[in-house]
């Protein structure tokens, strides 16, 4: 595992950012994992400066987005697809045929999932996978279970990550937020060939420190991550502990 711990949220933002443009500069075609709510927005805000600068070419950028809420289509305001859209695809040069996020509006959720994992399967492994964390430890919308899920999912969401999203997102109100979300599955994720996970604020920082220096398991489904081999946890000095400083390789 290694640490980058930026004193700031837009040090940690452009780092992060760094990270993602050096693996598409590095190889233009490759597959990109992406994630969404408030941590990645300084990061995607970071790659359209790059972009707008020329040092970046997104032309042919593939992406996966981690989840989507169940029953939201993409022209939604508080859709994952129209995060994806108004922060980063329509101010870059990516082919939009080119970016895959679970279809929320598929009400058949065996289906939703399995034409997800299809999709996911035709592209192979990611090249670089762009993680949050919940305050419950969930990537994704993995949320804490007895067992880690392989596979694309429905999930019920827990009532913080409801919470949490209504404080962050739908306007504060909690009856507009989706119940249910298809998210990526932890097989998945894992076989990136580098997973970054951002974690920024004071509030992340018992559940970083929880994933990365405490025990392997499934109530807290970040904590799998100390598993993979390329892992790269970035954040502000609010969010990444010294524990979390000192656990890395
Ligand atoms: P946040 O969400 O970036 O809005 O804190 C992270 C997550 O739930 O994965």
């Amino acid at each position: 595992m290694r640490v980058i711990r930026k004193a700031t949220y837009e040090e940690a933002s452009k780092a992060c950012a760094e990270l993602i443009a050096s693996q598409i500069r590095l190889k233009p075609d490759c597959k990109v994992g992406l994630a969404t709510g408030s941590t990645p927005v300084g990061t995607y805000k970071a790659l359209v400066d790059f972009y707008k600068e020329g040092s970046l070419d997104f032309s042919r950028v593939v992406t996966a987005n981690l989840d989507e809420y169940r029953g939201l289509g993409g022209d939604h305001d508080q859709s994952y697809r129209y995060f994806m859209n108004t922060n980063l695809f329509d101010h870059v040069n990516i082919d939009k045929k080119n970016t895959f996020v679970p279809d929320g509006l598929e009400a058949d959720a065996v289906k939703a999932c399995t034409d997800y994992d299809a999709i996911l399967k035709s592209l192979g492994h990611l090249d670089i996978q762009l993680l949050g964390i919940g305050g419950d430890g969930h990537i994704g919308f993995n949320e804490p279970a007895d067992a880690f899920c392989v596979n694309t999912q429905c999930i019920d969401l827990e009532k913080q990550t409801i919470e949490d999203n209504a404080r962050l997102f739908f306007n504060g109100k909690i009856d507009e937020v989706p119940t249910q979300a298809y998210t990526m599955g932890i097989g998945y994720i894992m076989k990136s060939t580098t997973v970054i996970l951002m974690a920024t604020g004071a509030g992340k920082k018992d559940i970083v420190e929880k994933a990365f220096t405490g025990p392997v398991t499934p109530s807290v489904p970040a904590s799998i991550l100390q598993l993979h081999p390329n892992v790269v946890v970035i954040g502000d000095e609010a969010a990444i502990s010294e524990k979390v400083v000192a656990a890395a390789d």
